[in-house]
């Protein structure tokens, strides 16, 4: 992903620095073009050779261990003259407070930013814990934490949809809306990360970051001011006016044949699903429930945010009204994996059906004027620029964590579920008042749509 990112920022023309490669491993440099080579073909990318050659000729190589300080001295050596390095640290992170160290103790971090990958740690404490110990070497505005929701166009797309359209903004709050739903499903299972999966389950593996951050976008205020820091405080100060979650509206669940995965310890009840209720003590939101859930081996993979409006009262007009049919409540999506898109279902009338029905106003964006860029391209050229708004603040790191904690403390029993459906059906009593779970809005390979 790495590797890819990187050279579609080249192909862009966006790409103007070197690119130094730090590990233990005795390679020389032709090797790690080679490398690097093979990794973007692999993901399905076409090499086209110019723009390859242009890449490969920003890589160097430095062979050092992490605990040895000569490496940093190597690394000086390698980028010296750059005013702004950017250290992305694809390692674990239990190695994360020693790098910076070395870092800091070669001089090499004065204007540096440093790039770091979640976990953040387990819990509230240890990712206080964590963040004290990078504090030591580097400012908190120095560190550009990775959460790559927060490169999908999706996300920016939530955001923008909604302050920027009058048709909709107005009805964003606890006036019209009855509750939010943020389904992420992942028809795949844990397949080879059963070691990092059985310690980590689905509430820290997605809940806690990339799902609150999507919560984050349908929620919050518009900033109010420019800069990275007025769009921090806006997604903070929304994560502190969410309650601390309640283990009573959480369900855990597990698919049949996760513990004959290598690395998952037999009898774990690590949670492969998680479903969970949210309130938000503001005025924007008091009373509207906020719903996530998300799950591997479901039946599709699909990532979606649904703002679920309130039912009007009966109608005494038009083809509805002799039945004495209540409108459906409109809804609208916001689809932001496999690919970005919206959807409005409206209440109207049918030339085909019986009167009046749902329909749905879809739009995919990649009609509209494209995909645009993948999340790693979107996040490595802001760290290379230094826009630190794409990256996570401590603050919302532990907001998130001190949401969650009650969960991590109590969790509820785990439900096993068949692989393939939709996670343990106890999970539909958490939704029982608005009828059930919406969606999610899923594109057919033949392009019809459900
Ligand atoms: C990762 C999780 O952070 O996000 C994975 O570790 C998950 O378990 C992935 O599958 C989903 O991200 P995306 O962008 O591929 O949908």
């Amino acid at each position: 992903m790495t590797f890819r990112s990187l050279y579609r920022l080249e192909l862009r023309g966006l790409l103007d620095c070197p690119i130094v490669g730090v590990a233990v491993d005795d390679w020389t440099l032709e090797r790690l073009v080679q490398h690097a080579r093979d990794s973007i073909a692999a993901t399905g990318e076409v090499v086209d050779e110019e723009t390859f050659a242009r890449f490969a000729g920003r890589l160097a190589y430095v062979q050092g261990d992490f605990g040895d300080a000569a490496t940093y001295q190597r690394v000086g050596e390698a980028i010296s003259g750059a005013k702004h390095p950017v250290f992305y640290l694809e390692i674990p992170p239990f190695l994360f407070g020693r790098v910076a160290q070395g870092l800091a103790e070669a001089g090499l971090t004065t204007a540096a930013r440093v790039v770091v990958e979640k976990p953040f740690g387990h819990d509230l404490e240890s990712a206080k814990a964590l963040a004290a110990e990078l504090h030591q070497y580097l400012d908190e505005a120095q560190l550009y934490r990775i959460d790559h929701y927060l490169g999908k166009m999706g996300y920016e797309e939530i955001l923008y949809l909604r302050f920027a359209n009058t048709v909709l903004e107005p009805l964003w709050n606890r006036s019209y809306v009855e509750c939010v739903e943020i389904t992420m499903a992942e028809e795949f299972g844990v397949e080879d990360r059963g070691h990092f999966y059985d310690p980590v389950g689905a509430l820290r593996d997605v809940v806690v970051n990339h799902l609150m951050q999507v919560v984050a976008a349908a929620a919050m205020e518009p900033p109010s001011g420019q800069g990275p820091d007025a769009l921090h405080d806006a997604v903070v100060t929304l994560f502190r006016a969410v309650k601390a979650a309640d283990p009573a509206h959480y369900v855990r669940g597990q698919y049949d044949g996760y513990q004959d995965i290598n690395g998952v310890a037999s009898g774990s009840t690590t949670e492969t699903y998680a479903a969970v209720r949210l309130e938000i003590d503001n005025w924007r939101w008091a009373g509207v429930p906020f719903y996530i859930r998300t799950g591997k081996r479901l039946p599709v993979t699909q990532t979606e945010l649904r703002i679920i409006f309130r039912a009007p009262p009966p109608i005494h007009v038009g083809l509805g009204a002799a039945e004495g049919r209540a409108p459906v409540r409109d809804e609208f999506v916001v689809k932001l994996d496999p690919s970005t898109g919206a959807r409005v279902i409206v209440d109207a009338h049918r030339a085909d059906g019986r009167g009046p029905q749902a329909i749905t106003l879809d739009a995919e964006f990649a009609d509209e004027g494209g995909e645009g860029a993948t999340p790693y391209e979107v996040l490595l050229h802001a760290a290379i620029v230094g826009d630190s708004a794409r990256f996570k603040r401590q603050d919302e790191v532990e907001e998130n964590w001190r949401i969650m904690q009650p969960l991590i403390d109590n969790p509820p029993p785990v439900h096993p579920y068949a692989a393939g459906t939709w996670g343990p059906a106890i999970a539909s009593t958490l939704v029982a008042h608005h009828g059930g779970w919406h969606g999610p809005w899923i594109v057919t390979s033949n392009g019809a749509d459900t």
